[in-house]
């Protein structure tokens, strides 16, 4: 069986045999070694102060959001699909105040600065900037960060399935993401990007206050145990996508997708500006019967979610995926789905 599924994906031999190896002691120079290695290539996919600890996407969203939300702030969440309803949801738990804004795709920077006069201040606009929910990628993100940092607030983003295969402009205050889906590794480890202070009054449970680990890239002391087996195989596959160049990797998924869009006679959930590099979504008239087709043809992919759950397919791209692969995912769909 082949996973084309959203995470865990399916993951290269070299990456499983990292981790498949007695787990250092996490205060031994040996682990050190390791997670400096991890933390300096973190830092080359993207700006701040790179964290990695025990958890998953949702951990990491929580994380953020309990590190940089204060109960009773205004927040302006940007909603165009599941991943974006549940960050809401986290803010709520937070006791934020949260405009809740549902729009059918990622909005313009233009209308993005239209909804920020309109709510007054905010301390924070977050957005999911891969909603896998969806197969949809937020792609203009360069110009909201400018909008949004020109009225005053933060922007925190979930870019769980994105990074580092859908390009992410720099700027972000904070992106949490997983070790489980483009990262090309198991799932076990939360990892955020920190470009601002936590601002946190009170209520962050010890596990997740951040504070913790703004000095783990210089002193490599970790506050807890980290998730040391996914963090080898964190090293593998980070020296593998650096090796290939951020740009060349991201085009990569771009390359199955385009196989994926132009091979699939079903109708794409995506308008084709807004197509995710990473998970590919179609409206389908039997999902359980075209999972079974690719089940039987060696393949894992996933049903739709919330409201689409009986009316679409997706199929992630991610780790040891070939353009062969996809071509026959295209071919097994055309034969038994319809729209
Ligand atoms: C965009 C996004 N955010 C958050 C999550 C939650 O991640 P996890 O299931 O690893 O907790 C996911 C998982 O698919 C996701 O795709």
């Amino acid at each position: 069986m082949k996973y084309l599924t959203p995470g865990p994906i399916q993951l290269p031999d070299f990456v499983l045999k990292a981790a498949y190896r007695q787990p250092a002691f996490h205060r031994s120079d040996e682990f050190k070694q390791t997670l400096k290695s991890v933390l300096d290539k973190m830092s080359k996919v993207y700006g701040g102060t790179p964290v990695v600890m025990p958890g998953t996407g949702t951990l990491a969203v929580d994380t953020m959001v309990y590190n940089y939300v204060n109960p009773g702030e205004r927040v302006l969440a940007i909603i165009f699909g599941e991943f974006g309803k549940r960050l809401a949801a986290s803010l709520k738990s937070r006791g934020a105040e949260v405009i809740e804004w549902e729009v059918e795709a990622p909005p313009a920077p233009d209308e993005v600065d239209d909804r920020l006069r309109r709510a007054g201040p905010v301390a924070a606009v977050v957005l999911v900037h891969n909603e896998t929910s969806m197969g949809i990628a937020y792609k203009d993100l360069a110009k909201v960060i400018d909008v949004v940092k020109s009225h005053g607030a933060l922007l925190l983003v979930d870019s769980v399935s994105g990074m580092p295969a859908e390009p992410l402009p720099p700027g972000i205050d904070v992106v949490a993401t997983a070790s489980h889906k483009a990262f090309m590794a198991p799932p076990g480890a939360a990892i955020l990007f920190l470009n601002a202070e936590p601002r946190a009054k009170a209520g962050v449970p010890p596990a997740m206050d951040l504070r913790g680990y703004l000095k783990v890239p210089s002193t490599l002391d970790t506050p807890y145990t980290p998730p040391i087996p996914v963090i080898y195989s964190l090293e593998a596959s980070l020296e593998y996508i650096l090796g290939l160049g951020l740009a060349r990797y991201a085009e990569i998924h771009k390359e199955r997708m385009d196989v994926l869009y132009g091979g699939v006679k079903l109708r794409p959930v995506p308008k084709p500006e807004h197509r995710s590099n990473t998970v590919a979504a179609f409206y389908c008239n039997d999902v359980k019967l075209a999972l079974k087709a690719l089940r039987d043809a060696g393949y894992v992919a996933s049903a739709g979610m919330g409201h689409l759950k009986d009316k679409v397919i997706r199929i992630g791209v991610m780790g040891d995926v070939s353009k062969d692969d996809l071509t026959k995912v295209a071919e097994v769909l055309n034969n038994v789905a319809r729209e």
